[in-house]
């Protein structure tokens, strides 16, 4: 197919061929990759991949590591619920799975924090199995592309990369990980939210060209002060460099207009990213220091 066979090509010369995650066949290494480029841009995340490869090497080590240096090393990268999803499936991975990730999308997705992008993305990079992935940035490029109907969207996206999945399966050759990292290069480096239509190889086909109308992703969740996520992540990333906080202690560094710290932390202790502890005058910690 035209559209397909012109990605490979623009994958091939213009493609992030010196990401890390893509220059190794460790399944270990390009799940956590995944993890980290779920809500983390690319830029940002390449620093924080190597280094948490240096020091949790394996599903076995990560298994084992203190909580509170999981979530050290996540800092910076936000959402640190995922750094918990990480080292609780590697717990899984190792007590269930003989330490290794199993290599197809229907067990996959059985296991904790993987959902079924990462599932499908896993089976593909890490696997090589001839499935279709799609992400918001593949998405985009597909419905731009062909003009779909607003209604049922992502059925008629998988509809059409299935349609390529099952043309290129017939020549036997890996396909599916290099077209579907090609779409994720071209949908940052070309059809981004504001495309660059100029120097796009598919413009004259392009349905959207066509009409001159470009649907846009809608905004992601800000980072805006004074919301409940801003605090959570700003204890968190204090805890990171003081072992421990007292309730006093936060109130004064931070000034919460809507939420309050006891209403804060017992939201954190929940999900496991603190432990309080109650002896004496009331403290937080990272989970697993005292
Ligand atoms: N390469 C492999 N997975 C990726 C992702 N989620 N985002 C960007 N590049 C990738």
């Amino acid at each position: 197919m035209f559209w397909s066979k012109t990605i490979l090509n623009w994958f091939n010369q213009h493609g992030r061929h010196h990401l890390p995650w893509r220059n190794t066949r460790d399944p270990y290494a390009i799940c956590v990759s995944e993890y980290m480029l779920q809500q983390t841009q690319v830029e940002r995340v390449i620093p924080k991949y190597e280094a948490w490869l240096a020091t949790f090497p394996t599903w076995e080590i990560l298994a084992q590591a203190k909580t509170a240096d999981v979530l050290r090393l996540w800092s910076g990268l936000g959402y640190n619920s995922r750094a918990l999803r990480l080292q609780k499936l590697a717990q899984v991975v190792v007590d269930h799975y003989q330490g290794k990730l199993p290599d197809n999308a229907a067990e996959l997705v059985k296991l904790p924090g993987i959902g079924p992008y990462t599932a499908a993305a896993l089976s593909s990079f890490a696997f090589e199995k001839e499935i279709v992935v799609i992400d918001t940035n593949i998405e985009r490029i597909v419905l731009r592309y062909f003009w779909a109907e607003p209604e049922a969207k992502r059925a008629r996206v998988t509809t059409l990369l299935e349609e390529v999945i099952i043309e290129a399966s017939k020549k036997k050759v890996v396909f599916s990980r290099f077209f579907f990292q090609g779409l994720m290069d071209f949908g940052s480096a070309i059809c981004k939210a504001k495309p660059l239509c100029t120097i796009c190889p598919l413009r004259e086909s392009c349905q959207a060209f066509a009409k001159q109308q470009f649907l846009v992703k809608r905004p992601k969740q800000s980072h805006f002060p004074h919301s409940r996520r801003f605090y959570r992540g700003q204890l968190i990333k204090t805890l990171h460099s003081k072992q421990k906080l007292t309730l006093a202690e936060l109130a004064k560094d931070y000034d919460i207009q809507k939420y309050s710290w006891p209403e804060i932390v017992q939201g954190l202790e929940k999900d496991g990213l603190i432990a309080v502890h109650e002896e004496g005058e009331p403290y937080v910690t990272l989970p697993g220091e005292v």
